[in-house]
């Protein structure tokens, strides 16, 4: 399904609705919360309150890697823009096209960019992005696609030199099967003259890594307790979010950060439209997010493994955070 904008400067794709959103997440929860470690996938998070804490995560003081990206992609887009001639952006997850407006200003001053084409599964955050990016960038073509950028890497126009850019350090919440089969399909996406970029979060002091994810503001914990919120409403579930506490770990064998909502006593939640109740045991965790974070060794081998070539690496001057860009074999 199709649609032209309200302003009709922007071109609008669907693939993507709510109501299958909502078989989702009914799915991911029967499947998640009967497991021995119970988990939720984290995209559930980003309703509209959990976007808005997201937001302010981005701009605490602990939380380093959305100015880190920044200040690699101001440092090095015109690297970027040079490396790729990009005639097409593609951009997985574009949320609010914060992070985009470097990368396009870097494309434009190269000249090659003809088109942007955001991808998110939200098509308000989609279309208002969208409308402000054709506002700012009169020239360019501006094709949104509604799409959940896992599901739906298939419906992604195509066109001589694109760039796909999956920005923000996502990739950390993939598991390494997962990831490597979503790399396998982005490397299989990708034709001679296209390139992909991505932003990654790099292994550092464990410390500072905790401290990213367990916030002295307690907005980290007020972003993983908003997932129960989300259940409670959309799934008419009886979540007690006093009763659960927010735990951040840094797990040292798999390279990753785990938040964690842990339940604060023995208890069971009703989920009405799933018709079933879960048990939680004092103590007990429900998994709600793992991410991940790379050295330059292992994301170039996670590369190779998926047909792909680290072409280039960038990191901030504190080495905190990389961007790479990666192409398919000639
Ligand atoms: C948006 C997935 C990159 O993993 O750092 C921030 C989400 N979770 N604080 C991340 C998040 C807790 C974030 N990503």
């Amino acid at each position: 399904m199709s649609i032209q904008s309200p302003s009709g400067r922007v071109h609008i794709e669907r693939h993507h609705t709510d109501a299958v959103s909502g078989e989702a997440l009914a799915a991911d929860v029967r499947a998640g919360l009967t497991a021995e470690q119970k988990t939720l996938p984290p995209k559930w998070f980003y309703d509209t309150v959990g976007s808005e804490l997201f937001e302010e995560i981005t701009r605490l003081e602990e939380y380093y890697p959305t100015r880190r990206e920044r200040e690699v992609l101001r440092a090095h887009g015109g690297d970027i823009a040079a490396a790729t001639r990009a005639r097409t952006l593609v951009e997985l997850g574009s949320g609010s096209a914060e992070k985009t407006r470097v990368l396009l200003d870097a494309l434009s001053v190269e000249g090659t960019l003809e088109r942007y084409v955001p991808v998110d599964v939200s098509d308000s955050a989609l279309i208002s992005a969208a409308e402000a990016v054709a506002e700012e960038y009169p020239r360019l073509e501006v094709h949104g696609v509604v799409a959940d950028f896992v599901e739906h890497l298939d419906v992604l126009p195509t066109g001589p030199s694109r760039l796909v850019a999956f920005l923000g350090g996502t990739i950390g919440n993939f598991e390494p099967g997962p990831r490597a089969d979503y790399l396998h399909r982005i490397a299989g996406s990708l034709r001679p003259g296209d390139a992909f970029l991505l932003g990654t979060d790099l292994v550092k002091d464990p410390q500072r890594l905790v401290r990213a994810y367990d916030d002295a503001a307690g907005v980290t914990a007020a972003f993983n307790l908003n997932v129960l919120a989300v259940l409670n409403r959309e799934l008419g579930a009886d979540f007690d979010l006093e009763s659960f506490r927010h735990v951040a770990r840094w797990d040292a064998e798999r390279a990753w950060i785990e938040m964690h909502l842990q339940s604060r006593r023995d208890q069971t939640v009703h989920l009405k439209a799933l018709e079933f109740d879960v048990h939680f045991a004092a103590g007990e965790t429900l998994r709600t997010e793992v991410s991940a974070k790379f050295t330059r060794d292992r994301l170039a081998q996670e590369y190779a493994d998926a047909g792909l070539r680290l072409a280039a690496w960038w990191t901030d001057a504190a080495g905190d955070y990389a961007v790479s860009l990666a192409v398919p074999p000639l």
